[in-house]
């Protein structure tokens, strides 16, 4: 029987399978601690009421040994999770030696450098958990509102965010790239399906070492056809506050594990604030930040303007040089972009970045140009402005730097099974 499982089985006799989480022993009695990755239970054996061989067993255990537990379920509150095993039998796997994550405390390097065996923790797994649970709400919301999953591929020719990121990759002779975004196939797609979502790992050479920045990520792509900046800004919004809400519903536990003060996340509804990319910089010159019209925002930007506000604070209209080629310009001032960036409350930082694509043929060849972008990788992409082009939004959100803020993390390295960083690629 799994052990999340067990509060159900009250007076009955059970075989848990597990690992050895800790041991504590008082006279006669052993307790020890087993988790099966679903949850822990406290298992009771107390020398007068097994034999002589179990008990000798249940002294010699060690921390993730594996093993079969036989006993009785009991309500006791003192318990963690208010239930335990009166032990009867246990049947050893195998008794480990030397696991090099003890209870006390580690460095990260050691910790980062053990994440396969990291994960076994309670807080490692109480935020994976969440991360499962996260990325379900994202599905459920694109599909519950009738978006059809389109997956685009992760080898490509073409560079989508800038080319001094990219993960070059021989492919037969000829050069690709690791996605950076699946936004230049998502929009043929939008074309075909009319709402469309991507949903998959991406990639980027971040050579810079930050608590938000991995070289590979999991990011989820709407793109809707004939919506504008406006509609989409409230798409995302909604989808926000859906996927927080979700979680605060279906990971209470993992959330307590992890300590997490929820009532940061209870605010999180929709509409969020917005303000212009002007109007931000007029903020952050009031907090104090030498800052100028035309600077890009660095995550010191981002900071001092997500702590101005609860929520998610929603910044559009950007200088059109600081955004990527494919964005449509404002047509009240061309110097702007209709692109928004959402920012995570709490320091957290950019969490989506999308808007309104450039739908013109002539100004997307003029941006590729202007960009010193090979026209000839981007021929598919601008077949879309040739053939029934329509206005068309989308954006990105990223899985991790999402998680993080959930979480509250110090550190999106936690928020995915195995990290991919500068300097980071093992285990
Ligand atoms: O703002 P970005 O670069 O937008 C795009 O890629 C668009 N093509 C998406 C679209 O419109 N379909 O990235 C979107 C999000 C960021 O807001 C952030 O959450 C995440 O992707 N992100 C990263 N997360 C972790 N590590 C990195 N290096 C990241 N770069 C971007
Ligand atoms: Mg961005």
């Amino acid at each position: 029987m799994l052990i999340k499982d067990i509060q159900n089985a009250e007076g009955k006799t059970v075989t848990i399978a597990g690992w050895v989480y800790n041991t504590r022993s008082s006279g006669k009695i052993r307790f020890i601690l087993v988790r099966d990755g679903t949850g822990i239970v406290q298992c009771v054996f107390s020398q007068k009421d097994v034999s002589q061989q179990v008990f000798e067993l249940a002294d010699k255990l060690t921390q993730e040994s594996s093993l079969y537990i036989t006993g009785t379920v009991k309500k006791e509150d003192k318990a963690p999770g208010g239930f335990e095993l009166v032990g009867q039998d246990i049947k050893l796997i195998q008794m480990t030696e030397n696991y090099p994550i003890s209870p006390k405390e580690h460095g990260t390097d050691f910790l980062m450098g053990h994440r396969h065996l990291w994960l076994r923790s309670r807080r490692q797994n109480a935020i994976i958990i969440i991360r499962s649970q996260l990325i379900k709400a994202m599905r459920d919301f694109f599909d519950n509102q009738g978006f059809i999953l389109v997956d685009t591929p992760i080898l490509t020719p073409a560079a989508v965010e800038g080319t001094t990121t990219l993960f070059e990759v021989e492919y037969f002779g000829e050069k690709t790239y690791l996605t950076q975004s699946g936004q230049l196939y998502n929009e043929p797609d939008a074309a075909a399906f009319n709402k469309v979502y991507c949903f998959g790992p991406t990639f980027r050479a971040e050579k810079s070492k930050t608590r938000r920045h991995l070289t590979e990520f999991w990011m989820i792509e709407p793109e809707v056809a004939f919506a504008d900046l406006n509609d989409i800004i409230i798409l995302a919004e909604d989808f926000i506050s859906y996927i927080v809400e979700r979680v605060l519903s279906k990971c209470q536990e993992q959330l307590k594990v992890i300590e997490r003060d929820i009532s940061k996340l209870e605010k999180i509804t929709a509409p969020f604030p917005r303000i212009t990319y002007t109007e931000a910089i007029e903020q952050l010159k009031k907090a104090g930040k030498p800052v100028k019209w035309g600077d890009d925002f660095g995550a010191d930007e981002e900071t001092v303007l997500s702590n101005l506000y609860e929520k998610p604070l929603v910044i559009h209209r950007y200088p059109a040089e600081c955004k990527a080629f494919y964005m449509k310009r404002d047509q009240d001032d061309d110097k702007l972009a209709l692109g928004a960036d959402i920012l995570a409350p709490e320091g957290y930082g950019e969490i989506v970045g999308g808007g309104q694509r450039e739908d013109d043929l002539k100004t997307l060849e003029k941006r590729i140009q202007e960009y010193k972008l090979p026209k000839q990788a981007f021929e598919w992409y601008l077949d879309v402005r040739r053939y029934g082009t329509f206005p068309h939004s989308g954006f990105g959100l990223g899985v991790e730097r999402t998680l993080a803020w959930i979480c509250s993390l110090p550190h999106v390295r936690e928020t995915i099974p195995y990290p991919r960083m500068l300097e980071k690629v093992y285990p």
